[in-house]
């Protein structure tokens, strides 16, 4: 089905079937969006394309990509001869993002009038069949007749070795020499990635401004005149990580058109941002800020216009990849990500916000493209509290980079600076979210500049850590490819053993393997459950395959196993195999499922409606489900939730999967949407009881009854806004209730009572603890009374002041200080003392000063401890009358004694 909807599209044949009588495309004069998705489509599925929906900006099971950079991706391993599909040519528009990684317009975005982080990308393939001919002719018919652009306005460039390509455009398209301009590897070579497909490629380009006359042809063209708008690759080549091109089995067409661009022609204006696509976000975030609701186009010419395009933009790629699933972090794709956001509320407080904002902006994104890609509908609210949780947390951020930023400045200042060093801006930048101009203009303000330099250099660092950090495709070897076929098949759902072909595989390390199933019994790794574990054999049981994990990969349902019996062999794995799940542990894995389910509908009925799912692992023997909320889930409302669980588990309820449910159905029943998972036209939802509804495409149990017991483990936190928690079902949950037991009967053995009666002995010790704890306070004080009465004795008498120094034997500092308070009682009115102790092989020393001698001497304890500590190698510190040290010499603390009474008449001379 396609997945497109062309609510207000003037195409009649948007569903034609594939390869049906070709149908005149209808004509358009300056086509919406809407209609140039629409017509492109048909366009090709006229010419027997297959349309296939938009892959998730967020690549599944590519290392290689932090983000969907292109349409062929989804296409890689087809692209590569990896995989086979039932189409060879394929068309679709497909969501992009252009951030971190080979293909980054991160830093375009706001300067250039079309670059942008998130864009929509129209594209047609030929896998093996149809090659340079037919992509040209086709790309030249749909721009110049269905999109009717001017051909006089269109430039071309190809490959500087392509002589193939030039002569079909000048010889069989018919244009001029003087449009056709040979480029570079720079300009004219397109690989997706570091490594992976890549070819030479042809570019159509358009005159934005005929009007400055006869066109310049040269490398690079001028910049702001000419604008790419579509890209033909000829792919040919595998680049390896070493930089060496592996030939392709094959040779295939990979097209890329910019829709935003297209779309800025057809209406006449010079920037992508001035387009439909971006007008109702615009207005929205103008209405947000002043309260006043405008037409995008004026504010085309806001002095601040370039903000609005930026935080445009980046709420689009923000938006997108939190909907596919992808959450800020502090690597990786989420912390590209999170600098995503930041910039974009960096420009909002530029324009004058001083709080969330762009959670709010997101509903003219929605509104905007719902219709194209309901995801966004389904994922809204979730996607807006956890963009509102970041805002609110940069928001916070932003206060403290102006304290650090003033700190620095007073620094600087105090240190006679009038320069900013450079991991200040650094930090101020990395960690504050604060652009070097920023800090600049701030600097300005306080007669400062920034040290540029250092800041380039602390970047440089940065740049190199992350570059090694940088995830790379892992390549384990070469795979076998021992059948056609496709291996995205699971039969799983409704039984546990198949004997099928195995599609390919690749030997690992230590007698490992990974391989592909036609038909996959096993549930592979998602929606937080883990894959299935058990076995495949070879047909004569020569070799068995112990199943470890199961992936979902872009080659299929990948399996990866330690051969336990046999040789691993291709021809043994060319005839077909046994292939069998764990019935125990996906029974486990299953039962963990359906309580997750139920956990979740008790947090929305005990806790939050809002309490939206963050993240969940499902496991044979535990589950643990993250979700959105602010504070600790209470002990109280914990208790409650369990019970809950268990009075449904009580209750034996059913089970219910209902498959290929239409996706508005499922919206209008209620169904919980989780984060991270692909929904198509038709859903799989489950149904537990009459409180759970979930789409889920996990395994689980006939009927509640089957977990038998549910127990939470723990409550946590697990970053900003998002708690945990963890439980068990079953066999786990009655161990956790034996243990529990056990634990209370040792206590009950130990404190020799009774369990009925352990409750009151627990109190009745704590009591007599507290009682006897106070009783040893009082000895310990008494003892230190008498023993300072006897130091008292030893005091010598300097100028009227009574003086004592003196080692004292102690246990612990509390002593040492109760020792302290008793001879303020015993020296005198006017006195001071040096008490010096061993504790912990550690010198401790205390000096006490009366008021008296505070007061009529100046005789500081402060003072006379630091004149005693430098003996230790030690500092001290305290209040006039008390104050102590430590030191690290206790070697040091008779000579510390000795030259207390100097000390003291020093302090007095
Ligand atoms: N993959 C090529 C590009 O992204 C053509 O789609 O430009």
């Amino acid at each position: 089905m396609i997945r497109l909807h062309t609510a207000d599209c003037h195409a009649p044949h948007a569903l034609l079937a594939t390869a049906g009588p070709m149908t005149p495309i209808p004509t358009f004069v300056a086509m919406t969006p809407d209609q140039l998705r629409a017509s492109y489509l048909e366009f090709f599925q006229q010419r027997a394309h297959r349309v296939v929906a938009s892959s998730p900006v967020i690549p599944e099971g590519d290392k290689t990509l932090l983000f969907t950079n292109a349409g062929m991706n989804q296409f890689k391993d087809v692209l590569l001869g990896l995989e086979t599909r039932d189409y060879q040519r394929a068309a679709s528009v497909q969501k992009c993002v252009r951030a971190g990684g080979k293909h980054n317009d991160l830093d375009e975005v706001g300067k250039s009038p079309r670059h942008l982080t998130f864009f929509e990308m129209l594209g047609n393939w030929s896998f093996g069949e149809y090659y340079k001919r037919e992509a040209i002719a086709w790309a030249w018919e749909y721009i110049t007749r269905v999109v009717q652009l001017d051909p006089e306005r269109l430039f071309v460039s190809v490959f500087r070795t392509d002589d193939e390509s030039h002569a079909i455009w000048r010889d069989e398209v018919g244009v001029p020499d003087a449009h056709i301009v040979r480029l570079d590897e720079d300009d004219n070579f397109w690989s997706m990635g570091p490594t992976g497909p890549c070819g030479p490629c042809t570019e159509i380009y358009y005159d934005v401004y005929p009007e400055r006359g006869d066109a310049v042809w040269q490398p690079g063209f001028e910049d702001d005149r000419f604008i790419e708008i579509w890209n033909l690759v000829f792919m040919e080549s595998d680049a390896q990580a070493d930089g060496t091109l592996v030939p392709l089995p094959m040779q295939s067409v990979d097209t890329g058109m910019g829709l935003d661009r297209v779309a800025a022609i057809l209406a006449g204006v010079n920037s992508v941002f001035k387009t439909e696509l971006f007008a109702p976000t615009l207005s929205r975030i103008h209405e947000l800020l002043t309260g006043e609701a405008v037409e995008a186009p004026s504010l085309f010419d806001h002095p601040q216009f370039t903000s609005y395009c930026v935080i445009a933009d980046h709420i689009r790629t923000v938006l997108f990849s939190i909907v596919d699933g992808a959450r800020f972090a502090n690597d990786g794709r989420g912390y590209v990500l999170r600098r995503i956001l930041r910039r974009a509320v960096r420009h909002g407080r530029q324009l004058g916000f001083d709080a969330p904002f762009l959670c709010e902006v997101t509903d003219a994104v929605v509104a905007n493209f719902q219709h194209v890609y309901p995801e966004l509908r389904l994922k809204h609210r979730e996607a807006a509290t956890v963009i509102r949780t970041e805002e609110e947390r940069f928001f916070r951020t932003i206060d403290r980079g102006t304290s650090l930023f003033e700190e620095v400045v007073t620094e600087a200042k105090a240190a006679g600076s009038t320069t900013i060093d450079g991991d200040a801006v650094f930090k101020l930048y990395d960690t504050f979210g604060f652009p070097p101009d920023l800090t600049e203009i701030m600097a300005e303000e306080h007669g400062m500049t920034i040290d540029t330099a250092g800041y380039t250099a602390a970047m440089e660092r940065q740049r190199s850590r992350s570059r090694a950090a940088d995830e790379r495709y892992e390549d384990a070897g070469e795979w076998q490819i021992l059948a056609d076929g496709n291996a995205n098949t699971f039969v799983g759902y409704a039984t546990l053993e198949v004997t099928t072909d195995v599609l390919r595989f690749r030997p690992l390390d230590e007698g490992r393997v990974e391989f592909t199933l036609r038909e996959s019994p096993f549930y592979a790794e998602s929606g937080g459950q883990v894959g299935d574990t058990g076995t495949v054999e070879s047909e004569d049981g020569a070799l068995v395959i112990d199943v470890e994990d199961v992936q979902k990969t872009p080659a299929g349902i990948t399996l990866t196993g330690t051969v336990s019996d046999g040789n691993l062999t291709a021809e043994r794995l060319s005839r077909p195999v046994h292939a069998r799940v764990n019935p125990d542990t996906r029974q486990r894995s299953a039962s963990n499922h359906t309580a997750t389910h139920l956990l979740h509908a008790a947090l929305h009925r005990t806790v939050s409606k809002d309490a939206f799912q963050a993240g969940s692992l499902v496991a044979p023997n535990r589950l643990r489900f993250d979700f959105s909320h602010g504070q600790a889930v209470t002990d109280e409302q914990l208790a409650e939730m369990e019970a809950w669980v268990n009075a449904e588990i009580q209750a034996d309820r059913p089970v219910t999967i209902h498959d290929d449910v239409p996706l508005a159905e499922a919206e209008r029943r209620g169904a919980m949407m989780m984060f991270g998972e692909k929904y198509g036209e038709t859903v799989r939802m489950v149904e537990v009881g009459a409180d759970s509804l979930e789409l889920c495409g996990g395994t689980h149990v006939g009927r509640t009854g089957e977990l038998a017991y549910f127990r939470i483990v723990a409550e946590s936190g697990v970053a900003a806004g998002v708690r945990r928690i963890e439980a068990v079902t079953r066999e786990e949950a009655f161990a956790l209730a034996q243990a529990d037991r056990k634990q209370v009967e040792t206590l009950a053995e130990l404190l020799k009572s009774p369990v009925a009666q352990l409750e009151e002995r627990v109190q009745k010790l704590l009591t007599e603890h507290r009682a006897l704890e106070r009783q040893v306070e009082s000895l310990t004080q008494q003892a230190a009374n008498q023993q300072a009465a006897q130091l008292a004795s030893s005091r010598v008498d300097i100028e009227g002041v009574g003086v004592l120094a003196s080692r004292v034997d102690v246990p612990n500092r509390d002593a040492l200080l109760a020792m302290a308070d008793g001879l303020r009682d015993q020296l005198g009115t006017v006195a001071v003392a040096l008490l010096a102790a061993v504790l912990d092989g550690k010198p401790a020393l205390l000096v006490m000063a009366t008021d008296a001698a505070v007061k009529q001497h100046g005789l500081k304890a402060g003072d006379l401890i630091n004149d005693a500590a430098h003996h230790v190698g030690g500092r001290g510190g305290g209040r006039p009358t008390l104050a102590q040290a430590g030191g690290k010499d206790v070697g040091g603390i008779d000579a510390a004694l000795a030259g207390f009474a100097d000390a003291v008449r020093g302090r007095l001379a």
